[in-house]
Formats: structure tokens, sequence, C-alpha cells
């Protein structure tokens, strides 16, 4: 019996709440009293064929947070459930997610994402290390690591995420002056897609998209389109078992495999310029990500493929979100704001003179960035099937298992956030960006 537990992190909202739990867990099952079985867990009930129906009529599952956290709260800290015939554990405190970090082997196991599996598996295509478990994703995440996470690789593509994020400003700054109220009032959200395409294609492939600009290439526009309907089909199939929805869900389907194709597609003529341009001379520059795993030959050519497009959707939403987030935050947070401000324009200089020093000089915006996340954590939870047997709240768990800008808002309420592949507020807020003097 495949066995999976779920580590999920919830909203900072509801710390309060996840004091009181800690505090019934504790009282509830000491570390001394007999350890329970399996069986002993709650289990969290829902009636499985009226959740199917409402996944199919709402299209996905965009109060899955809410839902757990209402879990969490009448069940306490730890809960079973089955989707179909696998048993999910969910926990929530940092203890619980600390012990299943310690279990973990160097091989660390996941559910995966059955859309986008279905799609490779299909089409006869490689998955990169979002897709991937065992020895394989070990073996293709050694070989990125030295060039997307480690500081001297992420010091080598900070200038180029510095010129895309200049360009940004730039653009808007445009717009604002255009305007002859002097200010611009916009929902920003799409600009912000646009800028993290942007930057990770250009720090991928070492090419720019152009949609910062006005005349977006239709090459741009069939990929950008193709991302949006990737991710939006993603959500409406993902909650659902592939036997189902390959009778109810056709069109969906045709449409997730379509933009996967189309991005499958963009990736490999980037890709082959990138090979073409240094087999006829190897470049003294940085050029990206993609030319040096191609010139260092880390990985087939098929697999950086499969991985720069993981990296692509990986960068979009979880970049747009936080950001959006930290702009509506800070135009109802004026005082911090202005702090941060000051904070930016006495690191200008050495920032100029050096892009990576914005990670060390800018200690309140990380400081912002990171309440953020608390708030908004994009990334609802974080899953684990278990290679070996585990204590979890005294439960067996078996294995198996802008600089220039001051930005405004009128709006003081709360976002609500959906959970849309990540979460994401369910409306953007209009945002003004007015000119400081
Ligand atoms: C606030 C921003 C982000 C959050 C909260 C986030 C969250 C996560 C989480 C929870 C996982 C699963 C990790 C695991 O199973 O151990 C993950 C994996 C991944 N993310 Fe992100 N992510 C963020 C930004 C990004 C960005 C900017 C990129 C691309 C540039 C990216 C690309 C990936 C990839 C490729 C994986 C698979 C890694 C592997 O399995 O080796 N993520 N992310």
């Amino acid at each position: 019996m495949a066995l999976r537990a779920k580590a999920d992190v919830w909203l900072a909202r509801t710390w309060q709440c996840q004091h009181r739990m800690r505090a019934l867990g504790t009282t509830a099952a000491p570390a001394t009293k007999a350890l329970k079985p399996f069986e002993a867990i709650p289990v969290y009930s829902r009636n499985k064929w009226l959740k199917m129906i409402q996944i199919l009529r709402e299209q996905g599952q965009e109060n899955l947070h809410l839902e757990m956290h209402q879990a969490f709260q009448e069940l306490g800290p730890i809960f079973r459930y089955n989707i179909g015939s696998t048993q999910v554990v969910s926990v929530m405190m940092p203890e619980d997610a600390e012990k299943l970090h310690q279990v973990e082997s160097m091989h660390p196991y996941r559910m995966h994402m059955e859309p986008w599996v279905a799609h490779r598996e299909q089409r006869g295509l490689r998955r990169g290390v979002f897709l991937l478990n065992g020895s394989e994703w070990r073996f293709n995440r050694l070989r990125l690591n030295p060039n997307v996470l480690s500081p001297k690789a992420v010091q080598k593509f900070v200038p180029m995420v510095d010129m895309v994020a200049r360009d940004f400003l730039e653009a808007l700054k445009k717009k604002v002056f255009q305007n002859a109220r002097g200010s611009l009032t916009m929902d920003v959200q799409q600009s912000l897609f646009n800028y993290s395409i942007e930057a990770s294609n250009f720090v991928l492939f070492g090419e720019r998209l152009g949609l910062l600009g006005h005349d977006l290439s239709p090459g741009s526009l069939k990929f950008i389109h193709a991302l949006h309907s990737m991710f939006k089909t993603t959500t409406q199939l993902m909650f659902l078992p592939r036997s189902l929805t390959h009778w109810t869900s056709s069109r969906v389907w045709k449409e997730h495999f379509e933009s996967w194709d189309i991005i499958f597609e963009y990736a490999s003529r980037c890709i082959w310029k990138v090979h073409q341009e240094l087999r006829l001379g190897n470049p003294q520059t940085y050029s990206g990500i993609v030319a040096e795993l191609i010139s260092q030959g880390a990985l087939p050519l098929d697999a950086i493929r499969a991985n720069s497009i993981e990296l692509t959707a990986g960068s979009v939403d979880t970049t747009t979100s936080p950001l959006l987030m930290t702009l509506f935050e800070l135009a109802r947070n004026p005082d911090i704001q202005r702090a941060l401000r000051q904070e930016s324009l006495a690191a200008e200089a050495s920032i100029a003179a050096n892009p990576q020093r914005a990670m060390s000089d800018l200690p309140l915006l990380r400081a912002a960035l990171k309440e953020t996340l608390r708030l908004y954590p994009v990334g609802g939870f974080l899953e684990r099937i278990l290679r070996s047997d585990l204590v979890l709240q005294n439960y067996h768990v078996p294995a198996g298992v802008l600089k220039s800008f001051q930005v405004e808002t009128l709006r003081q309420e709360d976002v609500q956030m959906v959970y849309r592949f990540v979460l994401m507020p369910t409306s953007s807020p209009l945002l003004t960006f007015r000119p400081v003097s």
C-alpha cells in the first residue's frame, strides 16, 4: 500500500490557532504515552463522489488551503485520508516536518503531477527534476546545482535579472509619464507575469522575448498563451483520476497536451540556437544557464530541455504572486515603503557597481519579501512518500507511504487567496504608481 505523508505549512493568519493546536497535540499525545497505531490517527472524511462532482463543477479546488486549514482545526495537528487507494497523512507542525526531513534518504520520493507526466509519457519525452524521483532525480539534480543554485552561478546570472528588472521599471516609468495625471493606476498582475517570464527566459536561454514592450512577436505571444493555458488546465486535471477525466474532460486534456507541445517546441528552438552558436565558436562571456549546461556536456540535450522547461514553469507564478502581494502590502503600509526606499537609496551606489550586493545590502527588503511569503505562502504544501516507518505526533506511520515610484492603494481589506497550482490572489488589487518627488 502506497502511503504518502504531506507536511503542510499553513497561512500566518492562522498562527494563533496553530499554537492552540500545538498545546492540544502535546497534551493529547505526550511522548511518554504508549505509541498509537496508524489506524488511530483521526480520519478526515468526506464524500468521495460529492467531492469529485464539486471539483468537476468548479474546474479545480481553489479552496483547498481553507479546507485543509479547517481539517487541522477540527482534527488536530495530524489526520489521514485516502486519495483512491493511496493513504495520505497530513501534518502541519514544524517538528513533524523536521522528522520527515530527517528520515529522507539521498533519494526523496514524491507523488507526481499526473497531467504533466501523462504528456511526457505519451510524447516519449524526458522528465526533469520536478517530475523525477530516485537515482535519476539525483543524477539530474547534481548536474543542475552548480549551474542553477550555487552562489557562483547566482553571481553570474544576477546581472541578467538586474537588466530585465531595470527595463521593467523603465517601461513602467514611461507609462506613468505618458499619463496626464502623472500617475498610473493599474492591475499589475499581467505585467509582473510578463516580467517573470522575460527574466527567467533571459537567464535560461540568454535571449530576450520582448514581453516588456508593446510589439510582441507572434512567437512570444504563442508561448506566453501556451504557458497560461498549461497552468489553467493543470488545475482542472490534477485533482481527479485520469481514468475519470479521460471521459469527462477530454477537451481539457487536448488543450493541456497542445499547450505543452508549444512549450516544448519553443524550448527546442531556443536550445537548438544556443547549441548552434556554441558549435560556431566558444563565447567568452556568460550567456545563461542552458549555454553553460550544453558547453559542459553536463546532461544530454533532451534532459537539458526537460529541465529548462520545468525551471520556466516553476519560476513564473512563484515570482509573480509574491511580487504582487509585496507591492500590495507596501501600498497599504506606507511607513514600511518609505523605510525600504531609504534603504535602497543608501545601497544604490554599491549595488550599481556590483549587482550581486543586492543580496546582502538590502536586509529590510529581504525581510519584507520573507514576510510576504509568510503571509501568502505561494507553495501550499510539500509531499513525501515515506520510505521507512516514522512516529508522528505519537502515531506510528508505516513506510510505503522600485525605487523611483511610490505605490498606493485605496484597498485596506485583505486579499483572498485561491489554490491554482500555487496560491494566488482571487483578484488582483488595483495599485497606483506615482513618481516620488
Ligand atoms: C517563493 C518561490 C518558490 C516556492 C515557494 C517554491 C516551492 C517549491 C516546492 C515546495 C517545491 C517541492 C520541493 C520538494 O519536493 O522538496 C519546489 C520544487 C521546485 N521548484 Fe520551486 N518554488 C519557488 C520558486 C521557484 C523558482 C523561481 C523556480 C525556477 C527558477 C522553481 C523551480 C522549481 C523546480 C525545478 C523544482 C523541482 C526541484 C527538484 O525536485 O529537484 N521554484 N518548489
